[in-house]
């Protein structure tokens, strides 16, 4: 189905010709009127376009505060934002009011295409996500956290709640193979994308079995083999998962500008970022929730503390503070059964510390419990402070 566009231009003519005739060039999208920003709210309620497209010259500082504004009032609609040039402070302003894309004119030519298809994606995976399975994104903006640990031992509980596999997006140092000491044969590598049978017997084929319940596609065994995959690619890898898996998990890599990572936080139906209390952790932390909350909604964003330990309890509510963002799970420190599952390549059993707290995340995420821990004093702070146990200023 076509997405109605409403287009809101006060720049001159020719500009906005150039962006209706983009527009008119796009098989999946249907312009419905041409608005000037001062009526654009009023004809948003009686045209109902799917997708805004709000061209930010001649005056870029008013055109975001529209976003904001319509954003807001609509928080249903898709937003693309255009300028004249990528500027990086108006991209990430854009993005962070919950802008879809940025396009510039320098490019939009050839963006166009795929920002389109990225929003119909999302748009499918919300109709779909009642009849098929969850995606779960595993996140963590600092190396060495416990994401991928975190994210093959949850697979291993939530398998006991319906067939799940894991994705391994790490596509440059995955480790998941590795973590569950299994040796596949295949990999995102091998996927074939002209294959004329792209289903989920296809995908099912290149995946490695753990056990009756869990299985995973792995991440390619050499750094030469991820230049091909596209993000429109791992959108259809977990497309197909979904459709065929109970819990289909993702371990993501670090880096937040690979554009298969953002598509799949987009696709996701439950994005977990990890992170520890310590000050570096939680700084990276807070810089990716303040993005990503403008984006997804606090059900499918879910803050997960790893390696939790005792603090006394006025660092642990400065820490909360700082995170400025309620807090789903803590798994606590158990570095003895952490060391011992990679070993072993065996998912936590469920007496350890560590079993025990994933399966009760497990639990949640599969029962679809939202007990958040922390308080409302906490939600409501707004700036960064630096705990005092980390010796810094504020
Ligand atoms: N809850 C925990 N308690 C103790 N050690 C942990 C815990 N979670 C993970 N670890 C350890 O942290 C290290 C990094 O884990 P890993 O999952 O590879 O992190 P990441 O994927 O974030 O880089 C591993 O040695 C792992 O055993
Ligand atoms: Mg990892």
């Amino acid at each position: 189905m076509k997405l109605t566009t409403l287009l809101v231009c006060d720049a001159g003519l020719d500009k906005r010709q150039t962006i209706e005739d983009l527009i008119h060039s796009q098989p999946w999208l249907a312009l419905v009127s041409t608005v000037s920003g001062s009526m654009a709210r009023e004809q948003i309620g009686s045209l109902h376009p799917k997708l805004v497209w709000i061209e930010l010259s001649p005056a870029p500082v008013r055109g975001l505060s529209l976003l904001a504004e319509l954003r807001e009032t609509f928080p249903q609609l898709y937003f693309f934002v255009s300028y004249d040039v990528p500027d990086p402070e108006l991209i990430r302003t854009a993005y962070r009011l919950g802008a879809s894309d940025f396009l510039d004119a320098e490019r939009w030519r050839t963006d166009l295409p795929a920002a389109v298809q990225s929003i119909q994606l999302k748009q499918q995976s919300e109709s779909v996500n009642v009849a098929g399975g969850k995606v779960i994104a595993v996140f963590s903006p600092t190396g060495g956290i416990g994401a991928t640990s975190i994210c093959t031992n949850l697979a291993g509980h939530l398998s006991k709640y319906g067939e799940s596999c894991i994705v391994d997006l790490d596509l440059q140092f995955g480790m998941v193979s590795h973590y569950l000491n299994l040796d596949p044969s295949f990999s995102l590598s091998t996927i074939d994308f002209s294959h004329t049978n792209f289903d989920a017997t296809y995908l099912r084929n290149l995946m490695t079995k753990y056990d009756d319940k869990l299985s995973i596609l792995a991440a390619p065994p050499e750094l030469e083999d991820i230049g091909d995959i596209y993000a429109a690619q791992v959108q259809e890898i977990l497309f197909t998962a979904k459709q065929e898996f109970r819990y289909v998990l993702v371990d993501l890599p670090k880096n937040l500008l690979d554009e298969r990572a953002i598509a799949t936080l987009d696709l996701a139906d439950n994005v977990l970022v990890i992170t520890e209390y310590n000050w570096a952790a939680i700084l990276n932390a807070r810089k990716c929730i303040d993005t990503f909350k403008a984006h997804y909604a606090q059900d499918k964003l879910l803050l997960v503390i790893n390696r939790s330990e005792w603090l006394p309890p006025d660092v642990l509510s400065e820490c909360k503070a700082n995170l400025n963002y309620p807090v789903y799970h803590e798994i606590p420190s158990d570095a003895k059964t952490a060391k011992w599952v990679i070993n072993q390549g065996q998912i936590a059993p469920g007496h350890t510390t560590l079993g025990k707290s994933l399966d009760s995340l497990a639990k949640r995420i599969a029962g679809g419990e939202q007990l958040l821990l922390t308080s409302k004093e906490t939600e409501k702070a707004s700036f960064f402070k630096i705990p005092a146990i980390f010796g810094k200023k504020k």
